[in-house]
C-alpha cells in the first residue's frame, strides 16, 4: 500500500510522517490510524467501503466490494479499537460473530494495555437479535445490546441468559447520546463503528462522527443500494483530509477527521 496524501495537520505520527510516495508495512499502518491519545471520551471512527458510485453493497453485501488492501485494513483498525460498534441491521446482513484476532494481534493489543479482543456492541431498536446467533455462539467475548424500551422483553430475556450485557434505554430508539453513555460507562472509548448507514447516519446528524476511514473499491455497481450515511434529517460535518493510500489493483483507502 503506498502512501498518497498526508495531511500534516492532523495526524498521531505527528513529525514522524512517512514520506509521500513510501510503501507501507502493517506497522506504518498501525501507527498512521492509531487513536488519539488520552482520550477522555469515546472517539467514534467508522470505517466503510463503497463502489466508485457510492453504493454500500454489491449483490446485498459490503463483502461484495471488498478488496485486499480493505480487508488488510479491516483486521488492523479491529485490532485498534476497545469495541466495535454496529447496527443490528449490518449484524443480521452480515450474520455477525465475534472479533477473532490473530495471536500476534492479540498479544500486540495486551502489550499496549488493551483488552485482548474487543467487545462487540449492537445498537437496536426491536431487540431482534437471536440469542442463537453467531454473535452469542462464535465469540470469545461476549456482545453488549443497548436497545430501547420498545425491545421484545423475551428476546432480551433470552440474550441475557446467552451472556449477553443488554442496556434498555428510555424512548423507541437508542440515541446518540445513548450510544456514547454506555460507551462511556464500559471504559470503551476506541471505538470502530461498522456501520450499517442507519446506524452512521444518525451520528453524522448528531455531529459525533470524529474519524472516517472510507474505502473506495475499483468498481461501477450501479443498482438501489443506498449510500453510506442516511437519515431523516441533513446535517453537514466538516472534515479533514487526514490521508489517502493507495492500492496497485485501484483501491483507495482514505481517512478524514473531524475539524474541532
Ligand atoms: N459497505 C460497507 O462498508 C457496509 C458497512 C455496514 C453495512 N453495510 C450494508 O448496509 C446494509 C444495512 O444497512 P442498515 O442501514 O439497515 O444498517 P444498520 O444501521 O446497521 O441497521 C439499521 C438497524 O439497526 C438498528 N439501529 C441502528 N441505529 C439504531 C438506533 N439509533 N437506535 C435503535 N436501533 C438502531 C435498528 O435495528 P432493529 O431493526 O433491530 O431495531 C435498525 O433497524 C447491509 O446491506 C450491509 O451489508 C455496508
Amino acid at each position: 500500500m503506498q502512501l498518497l496524501d498526508i495531511g500534516t495537520y492532523f495526524t498521531s505520527v505527528q513529525g514522524t510522517e512517512p514520506p509521500v510516495g513510501s510503501t507501507l508495512d502493517d506497522d506504518a499502518l498501525r501507527a498512521l490510524y492509531a487513536y488519539p491519545a488520552d482520550l477522555d471520551r469515546p472517539w467514534i471512527r467508522t470505517n466503510f467501503v463503497a463502489s466508485i458510485d457510492g453504493s454500500v453493497t454489491a449483490n446485498g453485501k459490503s463483502a461484495g466490494l471488498g478488496t485486499p488492501a480493505d480487508s488488510q485494513l479491516f483486521g488492523i483498525l479491529r485490532e485498534l479499537c476497545d469495541a466495535v460498534l454496529v447496527g443490528a441491521g449490518t449484524a443480521r446482513a452480515e450474520n455477525y460473530g465475534g472479533v477473532a484476532l490473530s495471536t500476534e494481534s492479540t498479544a500486540r493489543r495486551v502489550a499496549s494495555g488493551l483488552a485482548p479482543i474487543p467487545t462487540i456492541v449492537v445498537v437496536t431498536a426491536s431487540g431482534s437479535i437471536e440469542a442463537d446467533s453467531r454473535l452469542l455462539t462464535d465469540t470469545e467475548v461476549k456482545p453488549v445490546v443497548v436497545t430501547s424500551s420498545a425491545a421484545d422483553g423475551a428476546k432480551l430475556a433470552a440474550l441475557r441468559a446467552a451472556g449477553a450485557t443488554v442496556i434498555e434505554v428510555s424512548g423507541e430508539s437508542v440515541s446518540t447520546t445513548d450510544i456514547v453513555d454506555s460507551l462511556a460507562e464500559l471504559g470503551l472509548l476506541r471505538i470502530l463503528c461498522e456501520g450499517g448507514p442507519g446506524l452512521f447516519g444518525q451520528l453524522v446528524s448528531d455531529g459525533a462522527a470524529d474519524d472516517l476511514c472510507l474505502t473506495i473499491s475499483p468498481i461501477l455497481v450501479s443498482g438501489e443500494a443506498g449510500r453510506i450515511a442516511h437519515a431523516a434529517s441533513a446535517a453537514d460535518t466538516s472534515m479533514h483530509r487526514a490521508h489517502v493510500l493507495g492500492d496497485a489493483d485501484g483501491t483507495l483507502l482514505t481517512r478524514w477527521v473531524r475539524r474541532t
